[in-house]
């Protein structure tokens, strides 16, 4: 039953991964461009609209020059140059996504 579980979870939970990876120097990286903020921008969004969603952050999705980069799981959708306004358009998306 456990495994049945977890199972479920894997498949009906999303999860929004974001990339924090910082690197010093000139070279590009989201952690650079302010994906911190972003980060913690989205985790706030979903508690408050409580949507069945988890966000985690993660080191590089290999689109670094196109950052910051938000990535949906299980959909595997990305979103490259994440700013307030993809963020709402995000945040939205997982809105939808949860009235189905
Ligand atoms: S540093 Fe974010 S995708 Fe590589």
């Amino acid at each position: 039953m456990v495994i049945l579980y977890t199972v479920v979870y894997i498949i009906v939970m999303k999860k929004l991964q974001v990339c924090v990876m910082h690197r010093g120097g000139p070279s590009a990286s989201c952690g650079a461009k302010g994906s911190q903020e972003i980060l913690h921008h989205l985790r706030a969004e979903v508690e408050r609209l409580e949507l069945p969603c988890e966000v985690e952050s993660i080191n590089c999705l290999l689109y670094c020059q196109q950052g910051p980069n938000v990535r949906l799981l299980p959909d595997g959708k990305i979103w490259h140059k994440v700013d307030a306004q993809l963020c709402a358009q995000i945040v939205q998306k997982l809105k939808d996504d949860s009235d189905c």
